[in-house]
């Protein structure tokens, strides 16, 4: 409730249809007393039996080990699971998944089983839960229950508001590049996956709304393939802000941006993400085929992201046109989300 009244939207007319669970994801059972957790498992009076599960909450932090990371996103995942498992009640599970590079080919769970065991914890841990969903959904789930699975890429503000969460790797990466004036220019030619908050709502609210059970028992896999050319992206901040921003060789670009850490430390926007900075050296794209590319409305996505900017410049984040920020450097501790850097891949 905290962050939807941060980012403006908590709309007090939906106060009284909503009911809040102060849980917590580490804990077993979610953290919540017996009475919560028999109507998750489909008890009580048939109004109070709970017939929809959507899994987002996470710890999304690219810094962190597995085993920090795995009671909050992988045996919360586990937990859910066990519950729909009793309930006959329950009609969707979403689990909103993360931390891998999006494929526009069929997935294959061994293949991102083993790039991801290459890469961090946060990544990992998402993987593992989606697997646990898929197996569930092959198994075990009773024919009357959709089990989905969303992969989203980057998520960002709405082209309305613009409201972007200053602790996404994307953001954080951006303000690194306008400050050294440059981008990792490998990653030109790439795609970006990247939407809008309302595209992943609406996804998640169609998934919920699905009447025909998945045939094959298996989990009804939606991934979000919306997004941009990197080249576009950087031209949107180009545009937007008026600042210079150079395709650099990757090995400029790292030194570059090595130096300015190296100044700025603790006050620098990557400090806290070095590692995964130093993994993919700055890429934020996916290597593509034009053809394979499908559902990208560059036209939302172009505006979503202009008018990230735009918000991201109002509050200091990001610099005004002309150069100059709107507050001391300070303020960017200060703007509305100071949580975990989150590190999303797409
Ligand atoms: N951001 C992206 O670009 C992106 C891309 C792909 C997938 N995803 C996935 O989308 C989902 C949401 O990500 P986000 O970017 O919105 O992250 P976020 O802003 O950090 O939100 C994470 C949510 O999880 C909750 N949470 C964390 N630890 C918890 C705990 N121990 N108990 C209860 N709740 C807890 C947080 O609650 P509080 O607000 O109370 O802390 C918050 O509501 C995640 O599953 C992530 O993997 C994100």
């Amino acid at each position: 409730m905290k962050s939807a009244q941060l980012a403006d939207w908590c709309c007090e007319e939906f106060r009284g249809k909503l009911e809040a669970w102060t849980g917590d994801l580490a804990k077993s059972k979610l953290g919540l007393n017996s009475e919560q957790w028999r109507r998750l498992c489909g008890y009580g009076l048939p109004a109070e039996r709970i017939t929809a599960v959507i899994h987002n909450g996470a710890a999304v932090n690219g810094n962190a080990s597995f085993p920090t990371l795995q009671a909050i996103n992988v045996d919360s995942t586990a937990d859910l699971i066990r519950a729909a498992s009793h309930s006959a009640a329950l009609t969707d599970f979403v689990y909103i998944s993360g931390g891998q590079r999006l494929r526009i080919s069929e997935d294959d769970d061994m293949e991102i089983a083993e790039e991801v065991a290459q890469s961090n914890g946060y990544a990992q841990s998402k993987c593992l839960s989606e697997l646990i969903v898929k197996r569930y959904a092959q198994g075990i789930a009773s024919p009357q229950q959709n089990i989905s699975i969303i992969k989203p890429g980057y998520i960002i503000g709405i082209p309305e508001e613009g409201v972007a969460n200053v602790d996404d790797f994307i953001w954080r990466l951006t303000a690194s590049c306008v400050d050294v004036k440059g981008y990792n220019a490998m990653d030109a030619e790439s795609l970006l996956f990247i939407s809008d908050v309302d595209r992943v709502t609406t996804a998640i609210s169609e998934c919920c709304s699905r009447t025909e059970p998945t045939q094959a028992r298996a989990a009804n896999v939606v991934k979000i393939l919306d997004g941009m050319p990197v080249s576009s992206f950087w031209e949107v901040l180009r545009h937007g802000l008026g600042c210079e921003l150079h395709p650099l060789d990757p090995d400029s670009w790292m030194n570059r941006t090595y130096k300015s850490i190296e100044e700025r430390r603790e006050r620098h926007q990557l400090w806290p993400l070095l590692q995964i900075v130093e993994e993919g050296h700055g890429r934020i794209g996916t290597p593509y085929h034009p053809q394979g590319m499908v559902n990208i409305d560059q036209r939302r996505i172009q505006a979503a992201v202009k008018k990230n900017v735009e918000y991201l410049s109002s509050i200091g984040f990001l610099p005004m046109p002309g150069g100059q920020r709107v507050s001391s450097e300070d303020s960017i501790a200060a703007v509305r989300f100071t949580g975990t850097p989150n590190m999303a891949v797409a």
